[in-house]
């Protein structure tokens, strides 16, 4: 907890260290009521500052440590005093006497305390860490930052019996027995690192052994430790990390550089999962999956995050950050790899369309708040808060625009001179895009806009038709609102894939006025300027322009399209993306339509074309499955609420089941064949996670939801069956959450309890089982939740549970977290104060929903700032909550 105000930091204020550290050694002597951390440092002083300030004498040493107790500290060798350093609660100085030194330090701290999961800690019976990004400086005194890299030697001890297993980065180099029952390991990594990449275990674990021959023919030993009970749930992961390590070699020729590869799956972890060098620490959440307990969607999230963190090693760890500014450098750069990866893996054009919906209703609404940032922000008070979806998934989207820009060959050579020219250095976002411009001879500057300037652009797109010149011109007009600290926009560049439709739905040639022959059917127009426009020539006639394929750009695109236009752009369009785009934008023209007619009080009624086109998807046995269930499912509430100036929360609710209703109702029957078909395979055959089994289930669950709608008993019977009769979570969650959302109380009752009572020891599938009910809208959600906080398996410590409950009531169930009377709100304020003490991390994460109050009408809005000012005034603030609640108050 913090003593002083918690200060901004600045970009600007960079300077590089003044000191170094060479090699770091550790020893860790781990015990139950405390933990002793001795650390060696050989340290001198940065030679690019000492040039830079010639005739100065040596600047004082201030080494980052919080929650440290200081037991003993010496320089090459003698024992200081008190009064040779000084020491705050974050801080450690002195003067160094030499510019080469050695700094041995013994520290007392407490992991079987630290509920901020932050630094060493124990999860369960083990003993882990989190550095990421500044937890390095709660375990022992040091230069916690980025750009300070070290080789680092690391001897843990602790009890033999509990725990079995010691584990740190690189290879093991020596071990033995110690008094007392004891036993040592000393590991050794011998690539220079930042401290955010340091890791350490220490506990009971099994572990899956596989391994790897790269492509120069070395052998690498994988390792995934678990809990014993979890031994098999690990081979999905394994088999994810084996594709990684081969397309990473295949797709960007990088190849691993260490003996061994492990993963760590540990149960109470504040995000996804850690990159640490020859070490990653997973949320449990992660690693596990096998068909009984995890859906479709947790094999897919698992195999996409074990690809990330390994990705890492080469984008983050082989080259890191400078600074915590530049954290998108890594991140940005690794989701952009990863979401290539699960491309390849699975279905290209169903992977885009998740991430794309992802984006434009999660990170465009962070984009559009008072927590709005650029992709590389130029000032924070707490580093955690901003691993947000502007770092992560808007700069991944700004990677993939170059990706477009400079195409596959350039991307590669783009990445192949940034990894050679930056290998074991610590670097920012401005050399990645050198390495871009240098390898393809081309200018970035203005591209580079899109790391500095926040918001979401818009781009509002008209069209003129000439049939006696045949000619066509896209105009295109951008601009970008303000967002905190940034009132004007310069342009940005902005890659336009696109095409045009004739009447027969065929692909026109494409040719621009100054070219001298037409090119191809499908092209990037890069917008560079506010107002610009592109006059195609010998264009036969009135076309239909399909625009942003792919979602090109990261934007809020609009062209005035007829819904007849959408539909006609559904069926034929050549690009699979824009033809789910075509199916979101009746949808959205549609469903705002009922909103507006359910706000005036008038009888809804829905237009029948929504009917056709989405019977006319599932009439055609040759579409893609994947894509008629994502066509199907109705854009969401939260994505509604995003697009709307102000949400009326409950126009929103009642507008989308009213359409899903009736949809349910004219479709019946072509639902329920597809559901008995696609069942009947489920029912046959053993389960299988790949791209077209995940397929057929996501039709069969989500024709399952609208069916149930009918509340027919046919239905309900199927329902039934499917829960008691199948192999895998997907169908068997699938059915559970479509009867906790019926009006079929007691059956919903039974399969509740059936499922906990058999799944009570699996704590994954238990967070399941509340977030399905957290997120069911029907009345009394917040009573519901508030009874499930005492259920046995609930626990406040543990993040995934935080998330499960309360983070699925106020995230995803708007009509009831949004309730009039500001319950929900005062419920969730609730949390957040006593979550504030003990994980500062998740207790700002949470605060999320009540930071969009700009969105909601007065009454609403007032309740929400409300428990705003609460929790501002609730006492002592961690600084992460603190940054959240007082820039979401201005
Ligand atoms: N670098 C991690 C990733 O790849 C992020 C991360 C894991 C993290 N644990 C953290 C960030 C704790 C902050 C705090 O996504
Ligand atoms: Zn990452």
């Amino acid at each position: 907890m913090r003593t002083e105000q918690p200060k901004m930091i600045y970009l600007k204020d960079y300077q590089a260290p003044d000191y170094l550290i060479d090699e770091t050694h550790l020893t860790f002597e781990l015990f139950e009521d405390h933990s002793l951390v001795h650390a060696q440092l050989v340290m001198r002083r940065n030679p690019e500052r000492a040039a830079a300030d010639p005739g100065a004498g040596l600047p004082p040493l201030v080494l980052d440590g919080q929650q440290l107790e200081l037991l003993s500290l010496s320089v090459d060798g003698r024992e200081l005093t008190p009064g040779d350093y000084q020491l705050d609660d974050s801080h450690l100085s002195l003067q160094p006497e030499a510019a080469s030194f050695v700094i041995d330090s013994s520290v007392r701290i407490h992991p079987e305390s630290n509920t901020a999961l932050e630094g060493l800690y124990k999860s369960g019976s083990m003993f882990c860490t989190q550095c990421e990004a500044e937890g390095f400086r709660k375990i022992t005194y040091y230069l916690d930052r980025p750009d300070v890299m070290s080789k680092f030697t690391t001897t843990l001890s602790a009890e033999q019996h509990r725990y079995p297993v010691l584990l740190s980065n690189g290879n093991p180099i020596a071990s033995g027995p110690d008094e007392g029952g004891r036993h040592w390991v000393t590991w050794e990594d011998p690539f220079k690192k930042p401290a955010y990449l340091f890791a350490l275990v220490a506990g009971d674990l099994w572990c899956v052994e596989d391994s790897f021959t790269t492509m120069t023919q070395r052998e690498v030993a994988l390792r995934i430790y678990v809990e014993p009970e979890n031994i098999d749930k690990c081979q999905h992961a394994m088999d994810s990390l084996k594709k990684s390590m081969r397309w990473d070699e295949e797709v960007y020729g990088r190849e691993y550089d260490l003996d061994i590869f492990m993963i760590v799956a540990v149960n109470d972890f504040n995000m996804g999962a850690m990159e640490n060098k020859g070490l990653n620490i997973f949320n449990s959440s992660c690693v596990l999956a096998r068909a009984e307990t995890a859906t479709d969607a947790a094999h897919q999230r698992v195999e996409a995050v074990v690809a990330h963190e390994y990705f890492h090693n080469w984008s983050g760890n082989r080259v890191t950050c400078r600074d915590w500014f530049q954290l998108s450098l890594k991140e940005g750069f690794t989701v952009f790899r990863d979401a290539e990866f699960s491309a390849d893996m699975n279905s290209r054009t169903v992977k885009r369309i998740e991430d794309v919906a992802y984006l434009r209703t999660h990170q465009f609404a962070e984009d559009a708040g008072p927590m709005a940032h650029p992709v590389r922000p130029d000032a924070f008070i707490e580093i955690s808060n901003f691993y947000t979806l502007t770092v992560y998934e808007k700069g991944s989207e700004v990677v993939r625009m170059i990706h477009t820009l400079v195409g596959a060959e350039g991307f590669r050579q783009g990445t192949d001179l940034y990894f050679a020219r930056h290998d074991g250095q610590a670097v920012t976002c401005d050399d990645f895009i050198k390495a871009m411009e240098d390898a393809n001879g081309i200018d970035l500057s203005q591209f580079k806009r899109w790391y500095s300037q926040g918001g979401t652009p818009r781009l509002a797109v008209g069209e003129a038709y000439d049939a006696q010149a045949k000619t066509y011109s896209l105009s295109f007009r951008q601009s970008c609102p303000a967002t905190p600290g940034q009132q004007d926009k310069q342009p940005f560049v902005i890659p336009v894939a696109m095409g045009l439709l004739d009447g027969q739905g065929r692909e026109m040639p494409l040719r621009l006025a100054d070219e001298a022959a037409a090119v191809g059917t499908s092209r990037v127009l890069s917008i560079t300027e506010a107002e610009q426009s592109f006059t195609f020539v010998d264009v036969a006639e009135q076309p239909l322009p399909s625009l942003l394929r792919g979602f090109s750009a990261p934007v809020k695109l609009s062209f005035p399209y007829s819904r007849d236009q959408l539909m006609y752009l559904m069926q034929h369009d050549s690009d699979g993306f824009n033809r789910w785009e075509a199916g979101q934008q009746l949808s959205v023209q549609v469903l705002q339509e009922l909103i507006g007619q359910h706000r005036r009080g008038e009888t809804m009624v829905l237009d029948q074309r929504l009917v056709k086109a989405l019977g006319s998807l599932l009439d055609n046995a040759t579409l893609d499955q994947a894509m008629v269930a994502e066509m199907l499912s109705l854009p969401g509430e939260a994505y509604l609420t995003e697009i709307s100036e102000v949400a009326d929360v409950d126009a929103i609710h009642a507008a989308r089941e009213f359409a899903r209703g009736q949809l349910a109702e004219a479709l019946f029957e072509p639902l329920w064949q597809r559901y008995q078909a696609n069942r009947e395979v489920s029912r046959s055959s053993a389960y299988v996670a790949e791209a077209a089994h995940f397929a057929r289930r996501s039709l069969q669950n989500i024709a399952l939801s609208y069916l149930m709608l009918s509340t027919r008993p046919e239905v309900l019977a199927a329902c039934l069956e499917q829960f008691e009769v199948c192999d895998n979570m997907t169908e068997r969650l699938a059915a559970l959450a479509v009867l906790v959302n019926s009006p079929f109380e007691e059956e919903k009752a039974k399969a509740l309890a059936t499922f906990a009572d058999f799944f009570k020891d699996n704590p994954l599938v238990m967070d399941q089982w509340f977030s399905v009910q957290a997120a069911c809208s029907l009345p009394g959600g917040l009573r519901r939740v508030q009874q499930l906080m005492g259920h046995p398996a609930f626990t406040l410590k543990n993040p995934n549970k935080v998330r499960a409950l309360i983070g699925a009531f106020s995230g995803q169930n708007p009509v009831n977290f949004h309730a009039t009377d500001g319950s929900g709100y005062r419920f969730l304020a609730d949390q957040i104060i006593t979550l504030n003490a003990l994980n500062p991390q998740i207790a700002a994460r949470l605060l999320a929903p009540l930071t969009r109050w700009g969105k909601y009408d007065a009454a609403r809005q007032a309740l929400m700032k409300g428990e705003l000012e609460r929790i501002l005034a609730s006492g002592e603030l961690s600084s992460d909550v603190f940054e959240v609640v007082s820039k979401s108050l201005v």
